[in-house]
């Protein structure tokens, strides 16, 4: 009998975008509109907490009432045929509630807070609202459960190992400009087949033989499953 192939994808904002969710870098990104220091990094939540609070609250609202599209239920559906791992810079659950069960997140989740002397202190946060003056265990002031610009990105080694271990590797809907994680295509075994699925040019610093699928998510996750089939 065959051994099942490990599917590694790699998910950024693109592929959330169907389910409503704004990316990043575009027209009409969230960086268009805040600036990355003042809500993003940990110089911008010395500086005003309230304010770095209210960004992640009002992504967290935005959260709640967004579904999984069919780009997520696709590779929920793959597990049948794949292992599939999912390495996501995605804050956001829609891969879990699509129903994927091997979800690694690169750059923490929205929905999650963290003590801000104890980064090992994480609790779920009920609801959309993180405040001032909510603590943890500890006594200090919760912050969101996010990777900020200047932090270290503590799952980046568990993500390299998963990459490695890909017989197919998947890039859908990132730029490829945030780096650890743009770098992790390298950790690619020599000759492992890459597909990327993006609607616009994404450039891949160093690599060619890359199969590009310019869609979006849902359309080319179908288009790629198509692809892989008739291999
Ligand atoms: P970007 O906003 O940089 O890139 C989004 C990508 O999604 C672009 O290449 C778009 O062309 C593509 N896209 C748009 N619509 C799409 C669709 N329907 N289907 C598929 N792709 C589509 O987002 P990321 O690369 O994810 O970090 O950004 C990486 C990190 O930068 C984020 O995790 C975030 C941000 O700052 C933190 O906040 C720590």
């Amino acid at each position: 009998m065959e051994s099942v192939k490990k599917l590694v994808v790699l998910s950024g904002a693109g592929m959330s975008a169907e389910s409503g969710l704004r990316t990043f870098r575009e027209m009409g990104g969230l960086w268009e509109e805040y600036d990355v220091y003042e809500v993003a990094s940990p110089e911008g939540w010395e500086k005003d907490r309230e304010l770095v609070l209210r960004f992640y609250n009002d992504r967290r609202k935005q959260l709640q009432d967004a579904l999984p599209n069919r780009g997520h239920f696709a590779l929920a559906e793959m597990e049948k045929d794949f292992d599939v791992a999912i390495v996501t810079q995605n804050v956001d659950d829609l891969h879990e509630r699509a129903g994927s069960s091997k979800i690694l997140h690169l750059h923490g989740e929205l929905k999650k807070s963290q003590s801000t002397v104890d980064p090992d202190l994480v609790y779920d946060i009920e609801g959309w609202e993180l405040n001032p003056g909510d603590l943890c265990d500890k006594g200090s002031q919760l912050r969101p459960h996010i990777v900020w610009f200047g932090e270290a990105v503590p799952a980046i080694e568990a993500a390299a190992a998963v990459v490695s271990e890909a017989d197919i590797l998947v890039i859908i809907g990132t730029s490829m400009n945030v780096y650890p994680a743009a770098g992790l295509i390298n950790y690619a075994r020599r000759g492992t087949p890459v597909y990327l699925i993006d609607p616009n040019e994404v450039v891949v610093a160093g690599h060619s033989g890359i199969t590009v699928i310019r869609k979006g998510a849902s359309e080319g996750v179908d288009e790629l499953i198509r692809m892989i089939r008739d291999e």
